[in-house]
């Protein structure tokens, strides 16, 4: 009977997670989507503790279990309500890793399990191999995790050596050479290898990350996510866990279609991500020394004149409007903008901010209407009819090198080709680059006018600006 309610408890614990994930995909409905995943989570979890029988017992362990579920809660809970919206892509890089080193473990502790029944003969062999697998993916993620999380908040700095990839891929030969001597000649210091494959592929995680360029660590960090995944969905199939399993796939599926939507929204193959050092400061040094010509400014009361006397304006928004946290402020042009009888729209470029739909959970929190923002096709064709694009904050996802210089390291990702717009204003504090480290030509474009300064302060200048108009 209590096996029955406990099947009862992964198969809700299963649907959840997959209505979730399909509420996830729309902003307006991602908030609810998540709360019922993690209610599912909630019964499976306590299923499991409560229901779960081996051998007529139950888990038992309780104030191990309970102490360890509180101290995790306590941990996750600080970390997500301190957490800045722009850190979030370090935060989701050490959820992963922890996600990874669980699945590490459970292959430690399962292994020794094995060795103590003697199960080292043939019918065990199937079970070492996902053993193994478990702890070879649950490696790589944590560590390579690790270094992207040390990378993304400026702890770690890039790192390669000539000939890093191929040692890289020797290393990875070395650790499944390894794995398969285990499980195929099952020698007498199994222990030692199987200790020695987990610090091998913790090595090879951190070489794995170290080289990848800054800019591209939300790739890489889906990448990971969905290797924990993988690692997970092992550490369900070890004890024929549904919940589990069902968990693990998903999460590998996601990482693994997110890292290629990201990959196609940059146009990008995964191996130029994986060996390409984009972003490094090689190419944030050699870009920056390049000579360019003059830009002009454009004063708060031009911008206020010429935005209230347009029939259509744009808002590109990008990193910096999040950094400055103006996305109320943004909202409240907009809404200014509209009482004026001027039609206001927000062209969302893919890959703006540091992580997927970072801009439209950005403005979502600031109430701005879903169907205002328009995706980057859309908002392409009807720039020519736009009178005004005002960037805020963003640069690399309107920098027209993409389309123009072969020997850029952004050329061939899709851009925001706000130039076929009359106007283009850009806000930003300096002439500094972007997250690519490269100049910006459209700053010094004829229809291109700067208007400097923090998006915050800049917005709500410029809106008191439109008021007293
Ligand atoms: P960026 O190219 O990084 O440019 C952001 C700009 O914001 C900077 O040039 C900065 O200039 C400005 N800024 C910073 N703080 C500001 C503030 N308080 N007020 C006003 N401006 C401020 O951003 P983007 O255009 O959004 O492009 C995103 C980049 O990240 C791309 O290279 C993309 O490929 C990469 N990336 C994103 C993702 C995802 S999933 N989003 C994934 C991988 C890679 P100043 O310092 O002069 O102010």
């Amino acid at each position: 009977m209590e096996l029955n309610i406990l099947t009862l408890c992964y198969l809700i614990g299963s649907v959840t997670f997959i209505l979730g994930l399909k509420m996830l995909s729309n902003p307006a409905t991602a908030r609810k989507g998540n709360l019922i995943a993690a209610g599912g989570m909630i019964i499976a979890i306590l299923g499991t503790i409560f229901l779960y029988e081996e051998g007529g017992q139950k888990l038992g362990n309780y104030p191990w279990i309970f102490g360890g579920i509180a101290i995790g809660t306590l941990i996750g809970f600080l970390a997500a309500k301190k957490v800045k919206m722009t850190a979030m892509p370090e935060m989701v890089s050490m959820f992963n890793g922890m996600g990874g080193a669980c699945a590490a473990l459970i292959s430690i502790v399962e292994f020794n399990h094995l060795i103590k029944l003697a199960e080292f003969h043939p019918s065990g062999k199937g079970f070492l191999l996902i053993i193994l697998l478990g702890l070879i993916i649950g490696s790589i993620s944590f560590a390579g995790s690790m270094i992207a999380w040390g990378k993304l908040n400026g702890k770690v700095k890039d790192f390669s050596f000539p000939g890093q990839h191929i040692f890289n891929i020797v290393l990875l030969l070395v650790i499944v050479g390894l794995a398969a001597y285990l499980i195929g000649w099952t020698p007498a210091n199994g222990q030692l290898i199987f200790y020695a494959i987990f610090a091998l592929s913790l090595l090879y995680g951190v070489f794995f990350v170290f080289p990848i360029g800054g800019a591209d660590m939300p790739v890489v960090i889906s990448l990971l996510n969905s290797f924990t995944g993988v690692a997970a969905a092992c550490g369900g199939f070890l004890y024929d866990n549904k919940v589990m399993l069902t968990g693990g796939i998903l999460v590998g599926a996601a990482g693994t279609l997110l890292t290629i939507l990201m990959c196609k929204a940059m146009n990008r193959s995964l191996a130029n991500v994986l060996i390409g050092s984009f972003g490094g400061h090689k190419t944030a040094g050699a870009a920056g020394s390049k000579e360019q010509g003059a830009y002009k400014e454009i004063s708060l009361s031009d911008t206020a004149v010429l935005m209230s006397y347009s029939s259509k304006v744009y808002i590109v928004p990008g990193y910096g409007l999040a950094v400055a946290q103006a996305q109320h402020a943004c909202h409240e042009l907009e809404k200014l903008l509209e009482a004026k009888g001027v039609e206001v729209k927000y062209a969302i470029h893919p890959v703006a901010g540091r992580m997927p739909g970072h801009m439209n959970v950005l403005l979502a929190e600031a109430d701005v209407p879903y169907e205002k923002l328009l995706e980057m096709e859309q908002a392409n064709d009807d720039f020519p009819a736009t009178d005004v694009v005002l960037i805020l904050g963003a640069n690399d996802v309107v920098n027209p090198a993409a389309k123009t210089d072969p020997s850029s390291p952004i050329y061939g990702m899709p851009i925001l080709d706000v130039e076929l717009a009359k106007n283009v204003i850009v806000n930003k504090r300096s002439m500094k680059p972007g997250y690519a480290g490269i100049e910006n030509d459209l700053f010094f474009q004829p229809k291109t006018s700067m208007l400097f300064g923090d998006a915050k302060k800049v917005l709500q200048d410029l809106i008191a600006e439109i008021k007293n108009l």
